[in-house]
């Protein structure tokens, strides 16, 4: 019962039950065995005595975060051009700086600043866009496995629609790099997985499709993509797709679309009654990038509608079109854009609280990697250690005023130890 990965950290520990459940236990133990939460304890249980103990003292220590939706080589850009819509902002920003990772040497350099921000920052598990390159898609993932976070990493595919520099020659060749990367990758890493990454289908081929459709099958592994993101991108998929009833059935139309197959789908800005009828029916994780579709001037989706439906939902920073790695950040944009979206466009749909803004960032979207999350009994053990020491209150704040100050103050510089699975980042 002893080892590396079964210990106590003492202190003011706050996590998600449920979407409405924010638990918060003041100078309690939380034990980790075997890299596994064993719970949350007012007083340490006699069999747990024996495991070494942190007390962290004052400090506060919540469930690592989620990010289900970033783009590794976009994180060069973040912070620039915002001054465009989706597709302007694709071909004039985002392409010609992805082309640049052909080069390994580039990518090697790029991806290993991502990788430090990355380390530094809250998050504990993500999933990643990476290029149309398995090579330096193979770079990316060595470079994230030595930070010690759980992460999904994806080549991305595209095979029309695009510039010329920018896109695959045609279907069987992406299809080609696809299973020539994924043997490489498949069984390589401890903390890296492969995850099939379609672009979006305006950048997809049908006959791309029914390949990945294959390759997924063949390997078993999950989808991420973008969905009914901006309202010229919903129009030009209607146009592209005519015999798809809905954004979303043209994924289903290929098997990437839930159910058996795991699939993270980013935005749902703009569904459809019937295509959020069926990402509830098949599980589809939604992956709600706020910032993103601020910065972009995308919209603001119906989070509410989604929560309420209890659909899996989770937080994205979809750096470039998010400004930075900050899940923290992207809690309070959840929270801001849908006071704004309640106020000015929709009465009947109330905002989100900070419980809900904190369940999507940890719980919610945790639950595409498993049990992670939370700090129930079976949780795999990803927690952070926050320190609020050096921002002073003339009052007694409760433990939730601290965790709710401390996620709109958003500054990652407070962030005093991180672990995933048991293993300590830093
Ligand atoms: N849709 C297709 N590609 C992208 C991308 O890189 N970022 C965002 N936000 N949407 C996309
Ligand atoms: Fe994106």
């Amino acid at each position: 019962m002893t080892g590396d990965k079964s210990f106590v950290l003492k202190g003011d520990i706050c996590y998600s039950e449920d979407r409405n459940l924010l638990r918060t236990v003041e100078q309690g133990y939380l034990v980790c065995l075997e890299g596994k939460s064993e719970g949350v304890f007012k007083e340490l249980p006699e069999q747990f005595v024996n495991l070494p103990l942190t007390d962290c003292g004052d400090q506060m220590i919540i469930p690592g975060l989620i990010d289900l939706h970033i783009h590794a080589p976009q994180f060069s850009f973040r912070g620039l051009h915002m001054d465009l819509e989706l597709l302007d902002w694709l071909n004039t920003n985002t392409f010609p700086e992805e082309a640049r990772y052909k080069d390994l040497d580039y990518a090697k350099k790029a991806y290993q600043i991502f990788a430090d921000a990355m380390k530094k920052s809250g998050t504990t598990r993500a999933c990643i866009f990476a290029t149309i390159h398995g090579p330096a898609t193979e770079v990316l993932m060595d470079i994230m496995e030595e930070t010690g976070l759980k992460t999904m990493v994806g080549k991305v595919n595209m095979d029309r629609n695009s510039p010329e520099y920018y896109c695959e020659n045609s279907a069987a060749e992406s299809a080609r790099d696809t299973e020539a990367w994924l043997e490489h990758v498949m069984l390589k890493y401890t903390n890296v997985s492969p995850i099939l990454t379609p672009r979006f289908i305006p950048s997809c081929t049908d006959e791309l499709m029914e390949r990945l459709s294959g390759i997924q099958k063949k390997y078993r592994i999950p989808v991420q993509s973008h969905l009914s993101e901006n309202l010229s991108e919903v129009e030009w998929v209607k146009g592209l797709c005519p015999a798809s009833r809905f954004y979303g059935d043209a994924y289903d139309q290929f098997g990437m679309f839930g159910g058996k197959v795991k699939t993270v789908m980013a935005h749902c800005v703009y569904s459809s009654k019937t295509e959020i009828g069926l990402m509830k029916e098949r599980g589809v994780f939604i992956a709600h990038c706020p910032q993103s579709n601020i910065n972009l001037a995308s919209g603001v989706a119906p989070v509410r509608t989604y929560l309420e439906q209890e659909m899996n939902i989770g937080l994205g920073t979809d750096v470039a079109g998010g400004s930075g790695e900050s899940i923290f950040r992207a809690m309070v944009d959840a929270i801001s854009a849908s006071k704004l979206r309640w106020r000015l466009l929709d009465e009947s749909l109330k905002p989100v609280t900070v419980e809900e803004a904190f369940y999507m960032g940890t719980l919610g979207g945790g639950a595409f990697f498993g049990k992670v999350g939370s700090f129930l009994k079976g949780y795999e053990f990803d927690a952070l250690i926050l320190d609020d020491s050096s921002l002073p209150h003339p009052q007694a704040l409760s433990l939730k005023e601290r965790l709710e100050r401390f996620i709109y103050l958003s500054d990652d510089r407070h962030i005093k130890g991180k672990f995933t699975e048991g293993s300590r980042i830093f």
